[in-house]
């Protein structure tokens, strides 16, 4: 059974035919509007191109926020204000038409899935994925099978309090760890850390020109590569501060893997190897158990594509009426 698979990100909604082996087809790219009704419209063009190239029965989308137990609704998005309590699956149901169903999935737990089925975490039957952008997602997959928990919510790693009374958080907390391991942390650390000691910025200062308001992640990565030494003890801050994170998920969930994904850990090594070290260092009985592997992600952007595609296939299953 083909499906399509959309993945609507802060910037862009992606989308194309799904088949079962995680291949995509039509694969369609658009800006993402600012309001919900431009939004849904986007998702039905992306259908009405795709849909006399395959025998589409079913729409996954893989969306950023807390989504309800009946994977229709987006109950909250940080970043994303015209979603509270939105219903988006009826939205978007209602102008397919055709009798499509759409199901909702939260964007880590359907990258999460898609590197679980088709990527990094093929073969492990226990694994986490932490996905590393602007923000901290992050997906469970516990005996196979996805974790949603008892209200759909289960898997929300970046919004772990990690720092008693510490950053402020977009979800309204203090100290959660989307704020110590995330692109918008990184572009913190090399930002304070650049303040510091200039004379160690060169690269990343004049990139930014001197400007915090321009500092974007990328930035922060050239200017490792170019020998800036602080841009380096950021990326070695961020890596403390995930394996720190994966440290206290292992304590849980003991997974075989954690597969790093998102925009930040492109980066590879740079930030997987100080995670790796950091790991290590906070894993509890770390001399007398087996350690897990820290993979790097590999469907990359298309993981939250594939990963919705691929859970809309069972959707009699999951539907909860
Ligand atoms: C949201 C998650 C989302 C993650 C990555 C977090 O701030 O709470 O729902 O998966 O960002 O987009
Ligand atoms: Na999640
Ligand atoms: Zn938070």
């Amino acid at each position: 059974m083909e499906t399509l698979g959309i993945d609507i990100g802060g910037t862009k909604i992606a989308g194309g035919i799904c088949d079962e082996k995680g291949n995509i087809r039509c694969l369609q790219r658009v800006p993402t509007p600012e309001d919900a009704a431009d939004i849904n419209a986007a998702v039905a063009d992306i259908y009405r191109r795709c849909k006399g190239e395959g025998d589409i029965r079913a729409i996954g989308i893989s969306a950023a926020g807390n989504i309800a137990s009946d994977r229709r609704t987006v109950s909250f998005a940080a970043n994303l204000p015209a979603w509270h309590q939105y219903p988006l699956a009826d939205a978007i149901e209602d102008l397919v038409g055709d009798g499509v169903k759409v199901i909702v999935e939260n964007d880590a737990n359907a990258a999460g899935w898609g590197e679980y089925r088709f990527g990094a975490g093929r073969g492990t039957h226990n694994m986490v994925m932490i996905t590393v952008g602007t923000g901290v997602g992050g997906a469970i997959i516990v005996n196979d099978r996805l974790v949603r928990g008892g209200f759909g919510m289960a898997g929300e790693i970046g919004h772990i309090v990690m720092v008693p009374d510490g950053e402020a958080c977009g979800c309204g907390l203090f100290g959660c760890a989307e704020q110590y391991a995330s692109g918008s942390a990184l572009e913190r650390f090399a930002w304070s850390a650049a303040r510091r000691q200039p004379n160690q910025s060169e690269h990343l200062l004049e990139a930014c020109e001197y400007d915090r308001s321009k500092l974007i992640g990328p930035m922060v990565r050239d200017a490792a590569q170019q020998g800036d030494p602080t841009a380096n003890e950021a990326f070695n801050l961020l890596g403390e501060w995930l394996g720190r994170l994966m440290a206290n998920l292992s304590a849980v969930l003991d997974p075989e893997a954690f597969v790093i994904g998102g925009g930040v850990a492109e980066v590879g090594g740079m930030l997987l190897d100080p995670a790796r070290a950091a790991f290590s260092r906070y894993l509890q009985a770390s001399m007398y158990r087996q350690h897990p592997s820290i993979l790097e992600a590999r469907a990359g952007g298309k993981a939250g594509i594939i990963g919705a595609a691929d859970l809309a296939r069972d959707i009699d299953l999951a539907r909860v009426d």
